[in-house]
């Protein structure tokens, strides 16, 4: 299995690079863009970034199905993201308690804008745009995040927030997971793939 960085690794704090026209639709793109989601599906990650697996280029992989580690997420089809750039189209704040892969064991609370857009290309290089609204637009967020060398532990609405994953489960989950749902309810529509116009 696959090493996924941990906090304090260099790279997980480093600007990656963006994927150069050439290398779509090359079997090491491909190949690149299949290990990353293989590897954020054996550890039950909501979404990847290149980064966290030491690759140091501007791609991140979300998908949600039913997830153990968050149970109150809606789901997600598999995307993956290539040189993404992000949108706010309303960041009025929704505050989301969050895990990463690479920060293991720990979770705490941020805020996230509740509707972003994200335009990317797809890994043969033709362009999509999704838009995303509450949790999924978060979880749009903290990926991108990584890309700039950026973890949410950088974001806490208060350092307080800060919980081991056990300490989660015995103190925290139950009130979150209804804060959560309200957060779906204000925000139905998850993440939508969008012709793009331009
Ligand atoms: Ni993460």
């Amino acid at each position: 299995m696959t090493e996924i960085l941990q906090l304090g690794d260099p790279r997980l704090r480093q600007h990656s690079e963006v994927v150069p026209a050439s290398d779509f639709g090359s079997a090491e793109l491909q190949a690149q863009v299949e290990h990353l989601i293989d590897t954020m599906r054996q550890a039950n990650g909501a979404g990847l970034a290149a980064p966290q697996i030491g690759l140091m280029r501007r791609i991140c992989v979300v998908e949600v199905t039913k997830n153990p580690r968050y149970p109150y997420k809606q789901p997600i089809p598999l995307t993956v993201f290539i040189n993404p750039k992000i949108t706010v189209l309303d960041e009025t704040p929704i505050e989301v308690f969050e895990g990463c892969l690479s920060v293991a064991g720990w979770r705490g609370r941020v805020q996230r804008a509740c509707r972003v857009q994200v335009i990317a290309q797809d890994v043969e290089g033709t362009p999509f745009q999704v838009e995303a609204e509450g949790l999924a637009a978060g979880t749009l967020q903290h990926e991108l995040d990584h890309l700039d060398g950026q973890l949410f532990v950088d974001l806490l609405v208060n350092a307080k927030s800060l919980t081991t994953w056990a300490n989660y489960e015995r103190y925290h989950r139950s009130d979150w997971e209804r804060e959560a749902e309200k957060i779906n309810e204000r925000f139905p529509n998850g993440l939508e793939r969008l012709p793009i116009n331009d």
